[in-house]
């Protein structure tokens, strides 16, 4: 995979673009690869069976993911990134590895030496050249919080970590609300304009909710201007595409729109470096001014990884936790009952459909032990975020979707250890916002669909394709 298609909101599921390996998903006997294989349009209607499968058979199984691709050079490049990664699926031991920091995050700098030699292996001048030119633009994509190890990273989260204290998140529980309400206030309108009324209004809860509802959460927590949101909207849909592109004709559009939202935030830091105010990006060139430890590229990676670990993400977390709702009708009567429980459906949504199925970045820096198999220095290991969240081991009635569940918050939706998710309290309190308000204004909310036409999209990132309601 190149710094290109890794470093986006993708990297934190994992680094699961294969090569093309077009073989049928199925559970692999006892030490031979098992085929996880994500454009398989069933991937994620089955995977937590075969999750499951997988935890049945042992505590680490090897796994190879597969994304159906077919261009030549794409599967050169992604070859090191498609080799087998050995796949953890037990809660303690998902927990564990997160915890171990004999891992690395940094792929170029755990590659081996023979290792950097394969990968290259077999590129033309022209191809180095072009990747060389990529990466370039794209610096600030792939040195992210995601993908640095320490002390780098511990510096750069030291400096960012105060903004997102639970503290800081909730004094930001008033804006949300008002984004919140905004958005549903423009559905209504929508509707009355077709000529809709109340219980019977038709509304696409991704593209006219929770698509933009935390794009504006983000902006607002950064302190863009409003007045620019405007010109910011197509660099940041841009900026979420990048991942998404393979042709060459995009890629440079891509590449451009990067350049251009560059330019425009080196201008903003310009101008809150002049006019601080109380926001993210205004502690963030404080911080680069008075110390000196932050550098300018630092600052815009972390603008970057904000959108992109932010966005889809909370996406998925308020279409996944509604669908669950209206699929589970005893649930959502015990939510309108007590709408206090719309903290637990944050939690339970997140254990049940979590965004992230699993993260794939973590290199073993030596030889070591894994929920006892052996791996070599330079492996891959994955660890599946979702299998550990339905370890009956760990959770009781693992396959109910539960909003009364009191352990609910045990989760591991949002990772462990030093990466843990540093927007977690955020995520939290958009969700419950979102569930309370949809719950509370809307007593017929409802699905305009019958269950099974609600479909997964084929990405790796847990999240319908739409969500279509009555409210
Ligand atoms: C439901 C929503 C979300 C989920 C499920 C989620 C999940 C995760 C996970 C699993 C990781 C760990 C990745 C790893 O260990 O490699 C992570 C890291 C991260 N997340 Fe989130 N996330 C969510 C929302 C957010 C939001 C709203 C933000 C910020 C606006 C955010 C910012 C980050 C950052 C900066 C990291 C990297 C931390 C580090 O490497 O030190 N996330 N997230």
């Amino acid at each position: 995979m190149t710094t290109t298609s890794t470093d986006t909101e993708n990297i934190i599921a994992a680094e699961a673009h294969g090569a093309d390996v077009a073989v049928a998903s199925e559970i692999a006997p006892d030490d031979e690869l098992t085929i996880l294989d994500i454009s398989d349009p069933d991937f994620m209607a089955t995977a937590n069976e075969r999750y499951k499968a997988l935890r049945e058979k042992g505590r680490v199984s090897k796994v190879k993911f597969s994304a159906g691709q077919t261009d030549e050079e794409k599967n050169l490049r992604e070859d090191f990134f498609s080799r087998e990664t050995f796949f953890v699926t037990h809660f303690d031991d998902v927990v564990e590895t997160l915890l171990d920091d004999r891992f690395s995050v940094d792929l170029a700098a755990a590659l081996t030496p023979e290792q950097r030699e394969k990968m290259a292996e077999g590129l033309t001048p022209e191809q180095r050249e072009k990747m060389a030119r990529e990466e370039e633009n794209f610096r600030p994509l792939s040195r992210s919080l995601l993908s640095i190890d320490p002390p780098d990273h511990t510096r750069i989260r030291k400096l960012v970590q105060p903004t997102f204290t639970g503290r800081g998140m909730e004094a930001m529980r008033e804006s949300i609300q008002e984004t919140v309400d905004r958005l549903l206030d423009q559905a209504e309108q929508e509707a009355a304009e077709r000529g809709e009324t109340p219980g019977n209004r038709r509304m696409e809860l991704l593209r006219q909710f929770a698509l933009p509802f935390p794009v504006t959460v983000i902006s607002d927590m950064l302190g863009i201007p409003r007045e620019d949101r405007d010109q910011i909207r197509g660099w940041t849909e841009n900026l979420l595409r990048v991942d998404r592109v393979r042709d060459e004709a995009m890629n440079e559009s891509v590449q451009a729109g990067l350049r251009d939202f560059t330019a425009y935030l080196k201008e903003l830091f310009e101008r809150k470096r002049q006019n601080p105010r109380d926001d993210m990006i205004s502690r963030m060139v404080q911080a680069e001014e008075d110390d000196d430890v932050l550098e300018e590229e630092e600052i815009l990676a972390t603008v970057f990884l904000m959108y992109l670990a932010g966005h889809v993400t909370t996406v998925n977390l308020v279409g996944n936790g509604v669908v669950a709702l209206l699929t589970h009708p005893e649930q959502l009567a015990s939510l309108r009952a007590d709408p206090g429980l719309a903290k637990n459906v944050v939690e339970e949504t997140l254990r049940y459909w979590g965004p992230v199925d699993f993260i794939g970045r973590r290199i073993a820096r030596e030889e070591m032990e894994v929920a006892g198999t052996d791996i070599a220095k330079g492996d891959q290991v994955t660890v599946s975020l979702a299998s550990a969240n339905r370890d009956p081991d760990r959770f009781a009635n693992p396959e109910a979707f539960d909003i009364t569940r009191a352990d609910a918050n045990r989760h591991v939706a949002f990772g462990k250890g030093i990466h843990v998710c540093l927007g977690a309290p955020l995520a939290r309190i958009e969700g419950q916002v979102a569930f309370e308000t949809l719950i509370r204004r809307y007593p017929e909310l409802r699905l305009a669909a019958p269950e099974d036409e609600i479909e997964w999209s084929g990405n790796f990132l847990r999240g319908f394709k739409q969500v279509p309601l009555l409210f």
